[in-house]
C-alpha cells in the first residue's frame, strides 16, 4: 500500500476510534462534550497518530494498544491547539478549516474542553492491556512531552518572545519544546505497544529520527504561515508576522529555513537506515516512517 492510501486508511480508522471513545454529546454536560468532539473530530493531518502507528509496525505492536496511544496523543495535541488559538495566546478564528473552538463554544467551554481532553488522554493509556511497566512508560513519555519541559514550556517561551529577536539556539529550543516534544513522544510511544520493552538502541535511533522530523515540522509550519493560502492551510496565514512572533522565517528567511528543514529530514532518514542495520527484525520496516519524514517536507498545509 502506498503512503497516501495507508495514511488515509489510518486516519479514517483513527476517526472511527475517536468517535467511539470521546464522551457522547448527548451526555451531560453536553456542551462540554460537544466542544471536545468538535476539537478532535473531522480535521487535522493526524501526524502524531500516524507516527505511533508507523513506529508500532516496527515492533509488531498490538493494534488495540496503538489505537489507545494514538487517541492519547491526538487528544493532547488537539487540546494544545484549542488553547493555542484562544485570545490569551494566538487569538485565531480558524482552525482545520472550521471556526476555532472558543469562537464556536465560548472561551470558558474551550478552556474546559482542552483541560478535559488532557485528562482523557491519560485515561486512554490506562485502557490498554499492556504490561504495567509499559503503561507506566507511556504515561511518563506523554506527561514529559506535554508539560513544562515540552509543549507547555515551548508555548510559554513562544508567548514570552513576542516582539523579540531570539538567537537561533533559543528559537530551536522553543521549536523542539513546543512541537518536537510531542512528535518525539508519538514516535517513541508506538514502540511501547509491542510484546516487550523496546531496546535502548532502538529507542536511541527513533529519538534521533523523531527529533529531526519534529524540528523540521515546526520549521515548515513557520514557512507555510508565510507561503500558503488560508484556504489550503485551514488556519489564518500570515499570523506569525502579524503578531511579530519569532520564527525560523523571520530569523533566517524562507530559503534558509527550507534548507534547514531538508537537512533535518536527511538526518531522520539516516537514523532509519541505522535502524534497518540494527537487526534483521527491522529490515524493510522503516518505510512508513521514511514516508512520514518526506511528507513533512512536501506538505502544503
Ligand atoms: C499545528 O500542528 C501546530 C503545530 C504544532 C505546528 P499540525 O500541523 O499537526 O495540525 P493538525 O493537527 O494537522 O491540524
Ligand atoms: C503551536 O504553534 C504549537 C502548539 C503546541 C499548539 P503555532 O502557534 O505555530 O501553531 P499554529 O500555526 O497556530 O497551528
Ligand atoms: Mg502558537
Ligand atoms: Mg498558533
Ligand atoms: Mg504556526
Amino acid at each position: 500500500m502506498n503512503f497516501k492510501s495507508w495514511s488515509a486508511e489510518r486516519a479514517e480508522h483513527f476517526e472511527l476510534c475517536a468517535k467511539k471513545a470521546l464522551p457522547p454529546d448527548n451526555r451531560l454536560p453536553w456542551k462540554l462534550h460537544e466542544a471536545m468532539r468538535y476539537a478532535v473530530l473531522d480535521g487535522g493531518k493526524r501526524i502524531r497518530p500516524l507516527l505511533a502507528y508507523a513506529s508500532g509496525e516496527l515492533v509488531s505492536a498490538d493494534e488495540a494498544a496503538l489505537d489507545h496511544i494514538a487517541l492519547a496523543l491526538e487528544y493532547i495535541h488537539s487540546y494544545s491547539l484549542v488553547h493555542d488559538d484562544m485570545p490569551c495566546m494566538d487569538n485565531d478564528t480558524l482552525r482545520r478549516g472550521k471556526l476555532t473552538t472558543h469562537r464556536k463554544y465560548g472561551e470558558a467551554m474551550a478552556m474546559l474542553a482542552g483541560d478535559a481532553l488532557q485528562a482523557q488522554a491519560f485515561f486512554e493509556l490506562t485502557q490498554t492491556k499492556l504490561p504495567g511497566e509499559q503503561i507506566a512508560m507511556l504515561v511518563k513519555l506523554l506527561s514529559a512531552a506535554a508539560g513544562s519541559a515540552g509543549m507547555c514550556g515551548g508555548q510559554a517561551v513562544d508567548l514570552l518572545s513576542v516582539h523579540q529577536k531570539l538567537d537561533l539556539d533559543t528559537l530551536t529550543l522553543m521549536h523542539r519544546m513546543k512541537t518536537g516534544a510531542m512528535i518525539r513522544a508519538s514516535a517513541l510511544m508506538g514502540l511501547y505497544g509491542g510484546k516487550k520493552m523496546p531496546s535502548a538502541a532502538l529507542i536511541g535511533l527513533i529519538t534521533q529520527y523523531a527529533d529531526a522530523i519534529g524540528l523540521a515540522f515546526q520549521v515548515i509550519d513557520d514557512v507555510l504561515d508565510v507561503t500558503a493560502d488560508t484556504a489550503v492551510l485551514g488556519k489564518t496565514a500570515g499570523k506569525d508576522a502579524a503578531e511579530d512572533k519569532p520564527t525560523y522565517v523571520s530569523l533566517l528567511g524562507l530559503e534558509e529555513s527550507r534548507r534547514m528543514a531538508c537537512c533535518e529530514i536527511d538526518k531522520a532518514l539516516e537514523a532509519l537506515r541505522a535502524i534497518e542495520a540494527l537487526s534483521p527484525d527491522y529490515e524493510g520496516r522503516t518505510e512508513r516512517l521514511a514516508d512520514i519524514a518526506r511528507y513533512i517536507l512536501s506538505r502544503d498545509h
